[in-house]
Parts: C-alpha cells; structure tokens; sequence
C-alpha cells in the first residue's frame, strides 16, 4: 500500500526527533532553511521538548542544541509542507536543516506527527486593512531596526527621530530594549538563546504596530545577523530599515552610562555584549551612523532623508 500522504492546510508544526550536526549551537526561535523531500522552507525550532542521553537513554531539559545532540523538538514551517512519519515514508518523514548563512547542513530529522494545532489554528480575516489604517494616518507604516552595542545611542537617536517624526505629525512608537526587558520579555537574560527569543517576539510586535499603520522604531542590541535578517524577512524588506548604530566599542565603554563595562571588565557579567558575548555588525545596513562622528540632530536628518526615500 503507498504510504499515507496529506497536505496540511494551515502553517504545518510538526513535532520532530532530530541529530544536531553543527559546531554553533541550534536555538530555539533562529529560523533555518528546511529541505522534506524536494521542498524547501523556513522553519524554526518551537519547543525542545528533551535531548537524549545516548548512554543513559534519559530525557534531559535543554535550551539548545549542541553538536551530536540528539533531540525531539517542535518545529514551525513558513508554509505547509507535504509531509508523513517517518515510520510511513522515509522519503516524507526525513528532513535536514540548513544554516541560511553558511548553508552548512546543521541537523537531520525524522517526522514523528504533525500537532493538531497545526491544523486547527486559521488566520481570521478582517475588514479593516493596514492600507485603510494607513490612509487614514496619511504615511505608511514602517519599521527603523537600529542595532548597535550598549552605549551606542541607539536609544537617544530613535528619541530624537521619533520628536522629529511626531513634530511632522507621524503617529510613532519606539520599543527599547530597556524598557520591554522590564514587561513583555521580563522573563529572559543575555543568553544566546535569550537574546534570539528576545528579538523574535520584538520582530512580531514590530511587525503587529506596523500593520496598525505606526512608525516604529526598534532599540535593541540585536547582536546576531541571523535574527536581523529574520525581522527583515518577517516584516518585509520593502517595511525595513536597518540601522547601524556603529560607535566603536571604546567610546561606548568610556561613556559606560550604566557602568555595566566596567562590571563586565571586572567579571561581575559574564555575557556583556561586545566584551564577553559577541557583535555581528550587519554588512549592507540600510544607513550606518557613529554617534561619536556625527551629533544627534545630523544623525536624525540623515535618518530622515533615508526614510523618505
Ligand atoms: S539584546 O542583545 O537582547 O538585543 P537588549 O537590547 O534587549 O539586548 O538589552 C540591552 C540592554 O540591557 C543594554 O542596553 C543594557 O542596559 C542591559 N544589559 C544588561 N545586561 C547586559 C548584557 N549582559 N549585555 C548587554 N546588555 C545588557
């Protein structure tokens, strides 16, 4: 009997066992390329549900995925994908991960089943369009991405351009990293893994003002490439704007507002950005700005002019 095919309506989430095959870690919310059979998607991890201890045979909790870890985990695919357990069709239910930078290949996988929310979660649609909400402001809605290590002024920038913006009757909201770490994203650190959960959900609630018709402006280190170039997609690279707040790390580590250099230098945070955590500066940001060149008002006149375009 040919095995079982079904094509899945809604956005597929199947739920996954899996072998980690890539020195940099695998992370929950990072979003790789997926290869079932001849389709290709993206797909991130939703859940680790266990890794498995290949000598003991345990179960244990992890937050990421580590070279030869072998795992069962939830994943959520960008568009459904034809697909079947593993056990049913080796062809249908084996799969492999793709870096989108690197394109190494970073996993292997077999389909265990799909999640039954995969097919009875549906988009609502809704009579009130973002183009209808846009009329009505009179301007697009947008999203300015700034990026840039503690210190940088990416914060003051943002302030600045958003009293520019409003002075011109834009309706605007900025996200800051220090203020949603104290509310919506309260719950997470400066892990890898907390940073890349950190950025997604402000991708999505970027994504969500925007399509409310605002300007929004996102203040947040943002420190990995991967998870920029997923906001970009998420939102559209027509809606984006990347900035690159690019203040060498000395002056940001001489002005040391918060004193949060010199805690690190001494050992007291031990996963500081650009002393003991890692800065991927983007390569083709849409405007890059060094505060301790430029002062804020040409900085935000510069920003202005790129908007505008
Ligand atoms: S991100 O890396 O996940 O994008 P985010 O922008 O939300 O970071 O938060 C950065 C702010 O948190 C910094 O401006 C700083 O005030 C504070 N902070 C506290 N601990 C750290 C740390 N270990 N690394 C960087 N920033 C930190």
């Amino acid at each position: 009997m040919p095995p079982a095919i079904y094509k899945s309506r809604a956005k597929n989430d199947p739920f996954h066992s899996m072998v980690w095959m890539n020195e940099e870690p695998g992370l929950v919310g990072r979003s790789y390329d997926i290869k079932l059979a001849t389709q290709w998607a993206s797909a991130s991890i939703t859940v680790i549900k266990h890794r498995i201890d290949i000598n003991s045979l345990a179960h244990e909790a992890s937050k990421k995925l580590a070279l030869n870890d072998i795992s069962v985990c939830n994943l959520a695919t960008s568009k459904p994908l034809v697909f079947d357990a593993y056990t049913q069709s080796k062809i249908l239910g084996s799969f492999i991960l793709v870096d989108r930078f690197s394109h190494a290949t970073v996993a292997a996988g077999m389909v265990r089943h799909s999640l039954r929310r995969a097919q009875n979660v549906h988009k609502q649609a809704l009579s009130i369009t973002r183009s209808d909400r846009e009329r009505l402001n009179g301007h697009k809605g947008k999203v300015i991405w700034f990026t840039g290590l503690s210190g940088s002024g990416k914060s003051t920038i943002a302030n600045a351009l958003e009293i520019e913006l409003h002075a011109q009757g834009k309706r605007t909201y900025i996200l800051d990293g220090d203020n949603i770490r104290q509310g919506l994203n309260k719950d997470l650190g400066f892990t890898d893994a907390d940073r890349v959960e950190n950025i997604r959900r402000i991708a999505e609630v970027a994504k969500l003002m925007m399509d409310a018709g605002i300007i929004v402006m996102t203040a947040f280190i943002s420190p990995f490439r991967q998870e920029r170039e997923m906001a970009r997609e998420l939102i559209g690279p027509e809606n984006f704007v990347e900035v690159f707040i690019s203040t060498p790390l000395a002056v940001c580590e001489q002005r040391d507002a918060k004193g949060l250099y010199r805690k690190a230098r001494s050992g007291l945070i031990p996963n500081m950005t650009g002393i003991n955590s890692p800065y991927e500066a983007p390569g083709h940001p849409e405007i890059a700005l060094d505060s301790s060149r430029r002062n804020v008002s040409e900085s935000v006149e510069e920003l202005i002019r790129v908007i505008a375009d």
